[in-house]
């Protein structure tokens, strides 16, 4: 099948194809891969035939290791392919041992890894092919229209549900994402987030694969006790989250060397702001005063905990979920889990079971809830006390000018 012209017709001509899953978005009819099959093994020739050769029609972007095109498998399938742009046959056995980890995480906010390539040194990675870019070009690119309140609250929600997923609840173990920022969430026309490129990220080009306690990462989402050490845990994840998190509600990117000084990293000019609940101040300009003000609260919230400087303070992904959705607000000594943690140091991905069972029955995690002694909702009282709190805020600035 020769593929070279627009991945949306070429969807939509696989509407009629054999019942899967239902669609991811309601637009494009973007079609989720079957969950549940093994990595497939592809040869060069076939992901060149769903590319068109790799063609500039269906270039999408130059990434971080190579360039991703889209492209359209035979049975309909759309796909994303990415080459490593300096591969090598070193680590080829241990790369597909990864592959295969990793390809096992199949959620609805997980994109799918569905197989790859290796031949004659390159190495390519075929995903789900995901309809509308990235958060960070709806945040601050190329997509012009304003990200809407309810479209953020959707991708903090979903995007949380994914890495949750990835760290709790995966079949292999705890995936710890090491790369968690605006660029590898993707997103549907319905604004569905999908969490991409987890754990691979340490698959660098120059072969080196062992080092566990090297950074990677991106500047502006590292986590303190990972930048300084490398030592690696889901709570540095967690950290990361957070900084999306506070770029959600403020639409500003992590680090901005365009904005003033003391501007231009978020999360120190965020910090004062987040203990303050000064929502005036942090919440994007652009949203004027269409956001809900209860749901800005819980993310400002679960943001401001995501990043304590200490890991234990940090919550969970779990936990996280709870706050976004309004549930729970609890104080940051609780949010370790005693045990948990210590599995987690060593390794990007490390098969657990126990961790999985030991937490997430919907009773146990009930049970854990109640059991924390600091547990607050966020009652009546409290946000007549924020509204008038901001609006106090606002009359002494409009009295100093
Ligand atoms: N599965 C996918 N579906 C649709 N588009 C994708 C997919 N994966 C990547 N892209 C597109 O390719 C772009 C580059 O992705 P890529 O992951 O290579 O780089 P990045 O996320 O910007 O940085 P990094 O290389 O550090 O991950 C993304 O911004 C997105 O537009
Ligand atoms: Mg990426």
């Amino acid at each position: 099948m020769e593929f070279s012209g627009d991945v949306r017709e070429a969807i939509s001509l696989s509407r009629n194809a054999p019942l899967g899953p239902p669609p991811l978005c309601s637009i494009c009819q973007h079609k989720t891969p079957a969950f549940g099959k093994p990595p497939r093994w592809f040869t060069f020739a076939e992901l060149e035939l769903a590319t068109g050769g790799f063609s500039q029609a269906n270039f999408l972007a130059e990434g971080g290791y190579g360039s991703v095109h889209r492209g359209v498998l035979p049975d309909g399938q759309a796909v994303a392919v990415k080459q490593h742009k300096l591969a090598s046959s070193q680590g080829d056995r241990e790369f597909c041992s990864e592959v295969e980890v990793l390809s096992c995480a199949q959620h609805r906010n997980v994109v799918m890894l569905i197989g790859f390539c290796i031949e004659d040194g390159r190495r390519l990675l075929v995903y789900e092919y995901i309809c509308h870019g990235s958060l960070d070009s709806h945040l601050y690119g190329r997509h012009r229209d304003i990200l809407e309140w309810s479209a953020r609250q959707k991708i903090a929600l979903g995007a949380a549900r994914g890495l949750r997923y990835l760290h709790e609840e995966c079949r292999v173990g705890c995936i710890v994402h090491r790369d968690m920022r605006p660029n590898n969430i993707l997103i549907t026309h319905d604004f569905e987030p999908l969490v991409g490129d987890f754990g691979l990220a340490r698959w660098q080009p120059d072969g080196d694969t062992g080092v566990d306690t090297r950074v990677i990462g991106t500047f502006g989402y590292l986590a303190p006790e990972y930048a300084e050490s490398g030592q690696i845990t889901e709570k540095a994840d967690v950290y990361s989250f957070g900084v999306v998190l506070v770029e959600l509600v403020t639409g500003r990117k992590a680090v901005d060397l365009d904005r003033p000084r003391g501007q231009q990293c978020l999360t120190e000019w965020a910090r004062p702001l987040l203990e303050e609940y000064a929502i005036d101040e942090l919440v994007d300009p652009q949203l004027m005063d269409k956001y809900s003000e209860e749901e800005v609260y819980c993310m400002l919230q679960a943001a401001s905990l995501c990043i304590s400087r200490d890991p234990q303070s940090r919550p969970r992904m779990s936990q996280v979920i709870r706050i976004l959705e309004g549930d729970t607000i609890m104080e940051s000594s609780h949010m370790s889990t005693p045990g948990h943690d210590a599995h987690s140091r060593s390794g990007r991905m490390y098969p657990n079971h126990q961790q999985q069972h030991e937490h997430f029955s919907p009773a146990s995690l009930k049970d854990a809830f109640d059991s924390f002694s600091g547990k607050l909702s966020i009652d009546a009282n409290m946000r007549p006390a924020l509204r008038e709190r901001n609006r106090g805020r606002r009359a002494s600035c409009e009295n100093e000018l």
